[in-house]
């Protein structure tokens, strides 16, 4: 192929030399370049140019007005492309996006999350785009001042469901984040979609801190049963186990727990509050249900994975905790609308009977992403009480 680098009256010199650079930067090796120029004295100049760098000067010829000087690349090509459908991302992408063309010998960023199978999940790029349509500002989309006061005992259950919240959102925040700097770039849509994922999570721990602030109270109590379920899932470094156990287990069981405390809030904007964050976690579990679901068509052995990182997980939590004893009567005592016997009493009845509902649709999802009915019992089953 020949290139043609138009000079005309710019002199030797360091644009003359920029633009010659490029030329042969870009060109292919055995491409040749024509420079035009008025100039008809660069012949020596070109021809220690060209010793120098490792091309050759082919020729000058007098045209009219002009003249023009061949030069061929013999150097080695410069760059390269990748083909856009690899199932293994390209060490030598760098930090470029898909579709790039890379100098070669760009740094090896050694991310260890490579393969497609692995990350990938359909309509990636529609679930980023809703995403990006569902967005809300939580100073401003919860009427924060139209909040009554409760009873002593209501705001302290409030108070307390807020804070377990806040250290689930934290949980569900940290975790992509870890992964996301792993994840190459050739498979860009997932590290934006996770970026999207993250700002959910940090404005549910806004909006939740304000809720917690609304009552008076603020945030209360961590308890080791929530921090050592959460823990036991941070530790997972397996990215598709991980998923499976955040967006599908956990977030899966979050959708229930978020539906349920919409419906038992006292008051609208708690309610809307509940229900804005449920709308974002539901993205977050179609991402890891399309995201499991995947791999396991593609590898049906990766079921091995999942089942291992739930029943390691299980071993752990019940040598070191059980239930969230405090949650548990919160949740009561905000569903029942008070601590009085036949409140809370009847808010328990209510919570144990989302505690089967929680696990059934567990199962639910778990066969909507090709595991088997007894495995998938199992599994759910075996889940943290922690809920996440
Ligand atoms: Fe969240
Ligand atoms: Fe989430």
């Amino acid at each position: 192929m020949q290139h043609s680098l138009n000079c005309d009256n710019i002199p030797l010199g360091k644009l003359f030399f920029l633009r010659l650079e490029n030329a042969f930067l870009l060109a292919d090796t055995g491409d040749t370049i024509e420079i035009l120029s008025r100039f008809d004295n660069l012949e020596s100049e070109l021809i220690s140019y060209c010793r120098l760098k490792g091309e050759s000067f082919v020729h000058k010829t007098a045209l009219k007005g002009c003249f023009a000087y061949l030069l061929r690349k013999d150097s080695i090509q410069n760059f390269m492309t990748f083909s856009p459908e690899l199932a293994l991302a390209p060490r030598e992408i760098g930090l470029a996006p898909h579709g790039v063309v890379a100098q070669k010998a760009s740094p090896d960023y050694h991310f260890a999350l490579n393969h497609k199978d692995e990350l990938w999940s359909k309509n990636v790029s529609k679930m980023y785009e809703d995403a990006k349509a569902a967005q809300w500002n939580a100073t401003s989309a919860i009427e924060w001042s139209a909040i009554p006061d409760f009873a002593p005992k209501v705001e302290f259950a409030i108070a307390q469901i807020m804070t377990y919240l806040i250290e689930n959102e934290l949980s569900a925040l940290y975790i992509p984040a870890k992964f996301l700097a792993q994840i190459s770039p050739y498979f860009l849509p997932i590290p934006m979609l996770l970026s999207s994922i993250i700002g959910d999570e940090a404005r549910h721990i806004e909006a939740f801190t304000k809720r917690a602030n609304a009552t008076h109270l603020g945030v209360q109590y961590s308890t080791l049963t929530t921090q050592q379920s959460l823990f036991s899932l941070f530790k997972e470094s397996n990215y598709l186990a991980a998923s499976f156990l955040l967006h599908i287990m956990g977030e899966g069981t979050f959708i229930d727990l978020l539906k349920f405390l919409e419906d038992c809030a006292p008051d609208l904007p708690t309610k809307k509050l509940f229900n804005l964050a449920r709308k974002d976690e539901a993205r977050h579990v179609a991402y890891g249900m399309n995201n499991v679901k995947m791999a396991l068509l593609s590898n049906p052995h990766r079921i091995e994975i999942l089942k291992d990182s739930v029943l390691r997980r299980k071993v752990y939590l019940d040598e070191v905790s059980g239930e969230s004893t405090l949650l548990l009567e919160s949740l009561a005592v905000f569903a029942g609308g008070g601590d009085s016997a036949i409140e809370i009493a009847r808010g328990f009845e209510m919570v144990e009977n989302l505690k089967a509902k929680m696990e059934a649709n567990r199962t639910k999802r778990l066969v909507e992403c090709g595991i088997d009915e007894e495995l998938a019992f199992e599994l759910s089953k075996a889940h943290t009480p922690n809920f996440m």
